[in-house]
């Protein structure tokens, strides 16, 4: 396995046959991290349509597990409590899908910052660090008001601070796309390609 995959600019697309013939290749769950706004759930979603994979939201199952929207679990309990729910989701969809193998799983932008949740990812799955540049971030996380860290301040401001603060975890991937503006389809071929050069 390669250390290190940087996806280029402008994704070679792959044919049906290279992507069965790479689904068969990648034996652990793909995790998707990255700041809010960057596409996870998307990508997530079609990355694993394109390969043949199961999906499943991290944030979603939170707020299954906790019977309540995000924005409600941060108001009434505050952040840490949803921090350690986050952890112990993540912990269980991990085990999960080491089992079923052929996963794709989304996180919320803040779970690959945790030193636990990063550790148990980097060593039982294939993190790809999805990344935007700020003004691409700043227009999709205004199509909708559900992120509580940006319900409070400038949603700017607090993405670059977020950005710079956070970046030395997401680096840690193993794999790096970025995610531009423009259709999701070229951010899931260019995982793909990542993923190929990668394995
Ligand atoms: C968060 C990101 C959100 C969600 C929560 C906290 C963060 O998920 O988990 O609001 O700390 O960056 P998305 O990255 O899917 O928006």
């Amino acid at each position: 396995m390669a250390s290190l995959e940087t996806a280029p600019p402008n994704p070679t697309i792959m044919g049906p046959r290279a992507i069965q013939a790479l689904a068969r290749r990648i034996d652990r769950p793909l995790v998707l991290v990255g700041l809010m706004g960057v596409g996870k759930s998307t990508v997530g979603r079609k990355l694993a349509a394109l390969l043949g994979f199961g999906f499943v939201d991290a944030d979603d199952e939170i707020e299954r597990a906790a019977q309540m929207p995000i924005p409600e679990i941060f108001e009434t309990y505050g952040e840490a409590y949803f921090r350690d729910g986050e952890r112990r989701v993540i912990a269980r969809l991990i085990e999960e899908a080491a089992s079923e193998r052929n996963k794709v799983i989304a996180t919320g932008g803040g779970a690959f910052v945790d030193p636990a949740t990063r550790a148990l990812i980097l060593e039982q799955a294939i993190a790809v660090w999805l990344d935007s540049d700020l003004d691409t971030l700043v227009e999709r996380v205004s199509r909708r008001n559900t992120r509580p860290l940006l319900r409070t301040g400038n949603p700017r401001e607090t993405l670059e601070r977020l950005k710079a603060s956070r970046e030395a975890a997401y680096s840690q991937a193993p794999i790096q796309v970025e995610s531009r503006a423009g259709p999701h389809s070229r951010t899931v071929h260019a995982i793909a390609g990542a993923l190929e050069a990668f394995l």
